[in-house]
């Protein structure tokens, strides 16, 4: 795998220290990979694109085969776009599978060259979600260690 590309799409609203652990466990396996944010406005995320974007960017800088881009429209067609042979997703409990398991045949039906392949996080990165995360901010509560710290001001600055 060491010659490929692979894509790690989400909507990383805000990234948390899980998906930065598959990341790193991702840039071992590939030689280039591309954290690709959605810009998908049905989603109606609380964090702006480019806010989404910095903080992927900062909480990378030390990985020098990671880049962080945005993309609309289908994932399939922008894994073609940029040459890239998987689709990254981290799986974190058997909850996540019935969801993943779905995205993953469509996409392989929407592109028959479109493989998904699932990485498992530290098992200290198993509870954390972006809307967890979120929720726990908003209502007073500590974020330390669970999110970059690039997230944590982002999340300090949202608070009322
Ligand atoms: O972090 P998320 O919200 O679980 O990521 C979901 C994402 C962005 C990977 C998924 O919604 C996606 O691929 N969107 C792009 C549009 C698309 O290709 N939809 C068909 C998926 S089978």
């Amino acid at each position: 795998m060491k010659r490929t590309i692979a894509i790690y799409p989400g909507s990383f609203d805000p990234p948390t220290n899980g998906h930065v652990d598959i990341i790193v466990r991702a840039a071992k396996l590939f030689a280039k990979i591309i954290v690709a944010v959605t810009d998908n406005s049905n989603k109606n995320p609380t964090f702006t694109l480019a806010q989404r974007m910095e903080v992927l960017r900062k909480s990378t800088v030390h990985l020098p085969t990671v880049s962080v881009e945005c993309f609309s429209g289908l994932l399939v067609n922008y894994l073609e776009r940029k040459r890239a042979v998987a689709i990254i997703r981290g799986l974190r409990a058997i909850s996540d599978f019935e969801y993943e398991f779905q995205m993953a045949l469509m996409n392989r039906r929407l592109n028959r060259k479109a493989e998904t392949v699932f990485l498992m996080p530290d098992e200290a990165n198993t509870y954390l979600s972006s809307s967890l995360i979120k929720e726990i901010s908003r209502l007073g509560g500590s974020t330390r260690g669970l999110v970059p710290p690039s997230v944590e001001k982002l999340l300090q600055n949202k608070r009322p």
